[in-house]
Order: structure tokens, then sequence, then C-alpha cells
């Protein structure tokens, strides 16, 4: 392509950050632009143009297309910003613990800082993080800053009988060695004694469904791909985990990396895939070094690579990281994302198994679906489908924040009640009453105190209108100006919206606008009116957007207005 520059041309620190990615590659495939990208933000802060013009040079891209993805991502910069920033999380959890003091007292002390949209640590809200330079960490800058505003604890204490969190704190996350003593790379060994078919029959007997929102059968899944002709195949972990409220899959990669290593590599065994992907978002930066440092312990250990364990079988991953999207969890904004385009969801049909990274098949499962794959094919898919109810089989992580007395990462089997799971987080403190609960985070539902006894399971929440999500119990006691936090949840999905399609485009920023006048009591016309047309936006966007963004972007704030006495 005749690529014409305007403007500087790169100098050699810019050259530096660029080759460290792009390497001496004579036209290196379009999948490293995200990856370039990060190397020169990391390096400088920002993407300074003569850097983005040497990219356009090497990867011979026009410079609109660069311009385009490099505008798509929060965590990129095209204009001038210091090296290391502070992230501070305002959103729901966080800001109902804080957040304004931390922004404040930033501001004060002249830290460079920055709002962000839910950080996935809400189980230490008030949460921060600083990012800048090298990666990032959570919360250990800011906590100097802020003498102790902010508390870090490692890893709440897990219950000796847990199954997905058994190992976490209790093992050196980088130890293979101690991963192996706890049961690790059985299910992986097991797999290749059985055959792809078999472990294909085992997921599909334990009726394990997916846990990254849509409760879609695994084994039907990965059946799907396992019999397609056209090759490759990919399987791709998604760990964007961008739903406020969210953290568990943060928690499993930092305690646990080689459990997602060995469900992925298990994946790819059943399904025929050579090459795989773990997208982790950028505000994760612990996790996305521990799985690293995890890939490269397998590989020295045979497995990962060429013939793991001998079997003949080859198979390798690589990590991604995500910069700051909350649509490229979405799984086909995701390839887009791993292919150096802009997180833009594709229209489907086609669907992934058949047409996915790439363009080939693929297996794509969040991190905790993978994490239950090696005890599944250990313990035997029928062991797995006596956990929990008929419905919902196995363990299942929840995550609680908000006003409980120990917010965290929760482990049980699918069937207990939300009153018995907010009791385990040592229910509310201060004695106060309940007024709300969140389940399954911004895209979920709002139900009032009266349905403590649901059953969380994907059936017992259907039932009353609800849903499970991706494992989100926030809970909002009687002091929280419950209009605030709609207009939150509003303003996030406003600022998420990718664009393409009209009726969330638009219908995002009305439904943000019209919460205010509800909540200012300058109505257009009478309160009745404005709630109809809040309905209304409501189903536009549920039958005219293309994906779950757009269709679940109404769902929180309107059962709230419907289930709680506001
Ligand atoms: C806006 C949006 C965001 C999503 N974010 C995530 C996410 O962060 N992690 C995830 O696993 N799935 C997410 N999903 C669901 C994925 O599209 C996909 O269903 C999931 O990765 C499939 O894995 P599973 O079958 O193991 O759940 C999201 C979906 C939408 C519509
Ligand atoms: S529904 Fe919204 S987020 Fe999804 S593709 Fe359309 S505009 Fe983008």
């Amino acid at each position: 392509m005749d690529i014409r520059i305007h403007g500087p041309e790169a100098d050699d620190s810019e050259r530096q950050a660029v080759d460290s990615v792009l390497g001496g590659q004579a036209r290196p495939p379009r999948d490293l632009l995200l990856p370039a990208l990060h190397a020169v933000q990391d390096r400088f802060g920002w993407l300074q143009p003569g850097a983005l013009n040497y990219i356009c040079m090497r990867m011979d891209l026009p410079p609109a297309e660069v311009f385009g993805v490099s505008t798509f991502y929060h965590l990129l910069s095209l204009s001038p910003a210091p090296l290391r920033v502070v992230h501070v999380c305002d959103d729901i959890a966080c800001r109902i613990k804080g957040a304004e003091a931390i922004c404040a007292e930033l501001e004060k002390n002249g830290t460079p800082w920055k709002r962000s949209p839910c950080l996935g640590q809400c189980e230490r809200a008030p949460a921060t993080l600083t990012l800048g330079g090298n990666g990032g960490n959570a919360g250990t800058d800011t906590k100097l800053v802020l003498q102790n505003l902010v508390s870090v604890p490692a890893f709440p204490p897990f219950p000796p009988d847990g199954r997905l969190v058994r190992r976490i704190g209790k093992i050196d996350p980088a130890s293979l060695v101690e991963y192996e003593r706890e049961g690790g790379y059985r299910g992986l060994k097991r797999a290749l004694e059985i055959g792809p078919e078999a472990v294909i029959r085992e997921v599909t007997a334990s009726n394990l469904v997916g846990r990254g929102g849509a409760a879609f059968p695994t084994g039907r899944k990965w059946d799907a791909v396992s019999k397609v002709a056209a090759r490759p195949h990919y399987v791709v972990c998604n760990a964007d985990e961008s739903e406020p409220g969210t953290f568990k899959d943060r928690i499993l990669m930092e305690g646990d990396p080689f459990a997602i290593i060995e469900g992925v590599t298990i994946a790819a065994f059943a399904t025929g895939a050579e090459r795989g992907f773990i997208y982790i978002r950028g505000e994760y930066p612990l996790a996305i070094e521990r799985i690293q440092a995890a890939i490269q312990a397998a590989r020295a250990a045979g497995l990962l690579g060429k013939n793991i364990l001998g079997s003949g079988f080859s198979f390798d991953i690589e990590v991604r990281r995500g910069a700051g999207a909350y649509i490229c969890g979405e799984e086909t904004a995701l390839f887009n994302s791993i292919e150096g385009k802009r997180g833009e969801p594709r229209n489907k049909p086609p669907f992934p198994v058949n047409v996915g990274l790439f363009g080939k098949p693929t297996v794509i499962n969040n991190v905790e679906t993978l994490a239950n794959v090696p005890l599944i094919v250990t313990e035997g898919g029928a062991a797995f489908a006596g956990i929990g109810t008929s419905g919902s089989t196995g363990p299942k992580l929840f995550c609680l924040s908000g006003h409980v007395a120990r917010p965290g990462l929760y482990e049980v089997a699918f069937g207990k009640t939300l009153r018995e799971l907010i009791d385990m987080a040592g229910g509310v403190p201060g004695n106060k009453r309940i007024q709300s609960i969140l389940l399954g985070g911004a895209a979920g539902v709002f139900i009032g105190p009266e349905r403590l006894d649901v059953p969380l399971t994907f059936e017992g929440t259907r039932a009353i209108g609800a849903t499970l999500g991706s494992g989100v119990v926030m809970v909002f006691d009687e002091t929280v100006d419950m209009w605030d936090i709609l207009s939150r949840i509003a303003e996030f999905f406003r600022d998420e919206s990718c664009g393409q399609c009209v009726p969330c485009r638009v219908g995002t920023v009305r439904q943000k606008e019209l919460l205010g006048r509800l909540r200012s009591g300058r109505t257009i016309g009478s309160q009745a009116d404005e709630l109809a047309l809040l309905n209304e936006i409501g189903q536009a966007m549920r039958d005219a957007s293309i994906c779950g963004l757009g269709q679940t972007a109404s769902s929180a704030i309107e059962s709230a207005l419907v289930n709680l006495k506001l």
C-alpha cells in the first residue's frame, strides 16, 4: 500500500518501543496493532504522533485506520498525558464507599488522576489503580498518597471445601509444583488418556453452562466447533471482565492462574485447536503478569507447546491485553480487538463456532467456565451434574459488594438463597435496612428486600424476572440515593456503547437525559409520560440493537423503577 505520512518522524526511542513488539518482521500481522499501541502508551504515557506514524509505515496501515483504533479505547491517549495516572473507580460499588473523597484528595495534592468505570475491585471499594510506565498496580501507590484511606487485602479467606477457590491463597500462584501438588494438571492428563470425544461427552454430561452471562451450554459449543471441517480452530478465554460489580475472574487469574491455563488447554484438545488467546482487560495488570508467568512455566514443563506430555497434541497460548472498553467483553467485539480492529461487535449469525477469530471456528469461554473444566474431566461429568440443582449444576462464584460486612468472592453450590449468601457475607453493617439488591451487574436487575428468599439458580432468578448474569450481588442499604445509582448506570451504558447501532447510540443518551429529568422533577409532560418514553426507548434498544449491550442497557433502570419504591 502507498502509505503517505504527514507529521513528525519517529525518533530512536519511539522506534524502539514499536520494534519491541513488531520485531524485524517485514510486514507484521494486523493483530499486533493493539500490542504496538500499548508499547507506545506504556513508554510515553500517550500515543506520540511520531510513534503512530512509524506504526503505520511498519504495518502498512493507513493513518485513518490506526487513528480509528487508537480512539476506540479509553486507556489509550492521543493527547499528551502524564506517564503514570491514578484511575479512580467512581462506579456504583465505589461511589457508595467514598470514591468522591478519593477524587477530592487526589485533586488537592496534585496527583494525576482520572475517573474510571468499574475497575473490577468492588470487594475493596473504593478502588483505585495506578497505570503507566510498564504495567500498573492496584491500590499501592495511591494507598501511600492517601495514607491508608484504601486498604487492599491479599485474598479473602476461602472455605477449605471450595472447589474453584480451593487453591487460592493456599498455593504460590507462580509455582507449578504447588499447583500440581494440589491436584493441578490431573484434568489434562486424564483428557489426554480418554481422547477429545470423551472429554466433550463429560463436559456435556456435566450440564456446565457458561459463566460469562449468557449461560450457554459449554458442551454444545465445544461439540459444534469440533465438528467444523474448516481449519485452524481457535480457543479464546474471555477475561475482559468489565461488568460493573464483577471481580471473580480477576481473583481466579491472580490466585490460581495454572487452573485457567489447564482449562484452556483441555478446551483446545477437545476441539482441535492449536492456538489460543487469553484476552485480559488492561485494568488487570497483576492477572496479566501471573497468567503470563504461568504460561511460561507450563511451556518450560512441556504442558504447552509442541507434543504436550508426549501425546502428539500441540498447543500454545498468547495473552492479549485489552485497553479499556467494556464492549470488548462481547465475544465478537473481542475477536475484532484481537485482530487489531476497533472493538465493535459483529452481526450474528454467523456464530463464532463457525466464523470466529480470524474468520475461523472458535470456542470462546469465560474464565470461570474454563476453571470448572479440569474438575469436570477429573471427577466426571455426572459427579459435577450432581452438585447444585438439576437446572443449574456445579459450584458458582458470586461477587458480593456494597453494603455487606465482608464484601468478597463467595463460592457456593447453586441453590443457596440470596438471604443465605448475604448472611455468609456478614449481613448489612450497622443494622441498616436493605433497600435493594442488584443481581447480575449493570446489565442485570434490581430487586427489593422482599425477594431475599429467591434461590440463586438460573431457573430461580428467571422465575422472578431477574438474572444471575456474571454473578454480581450488590447490596444497597437504606441510606443510598438510588437515583444517583441509576444515573451512573445510564452514564456507563452511554459511554460504553460502541455507537454502531442507532437505537443503542441514541437510546443510551436519551435514557441518561430522561433519568436526569425524572430525578430533578423537571419532566417534559407528566411523570407518567416520561416513564412511558423510558419504556419505549428500552424496547427500541432491545428490538433493534445488534448486541447484548444495547439489548440490556435499560434492564437495571427499568427494573428499579418497577421493583423499588423510588
Ligand atoms: C456487552 C457485553 C459484555 C460482555 N462481557 C463479558 C466479559 O467480560 N466476560 C465474559 O466472559 N463474557 C462477557 N460477555 C459474554 C460473551 O459475549 C460470551 O457470551 C462469553 O464470553 C461466552 O463464554 P461462556 O459461554 O463461558 O459464558 C459479554 C457480553 C456482552 C453483550
Ligand atoms: S448494541 Fe450498542 S454496543 Fe452493541 S453493537 Fe450496537 S451500538 Fe455497539
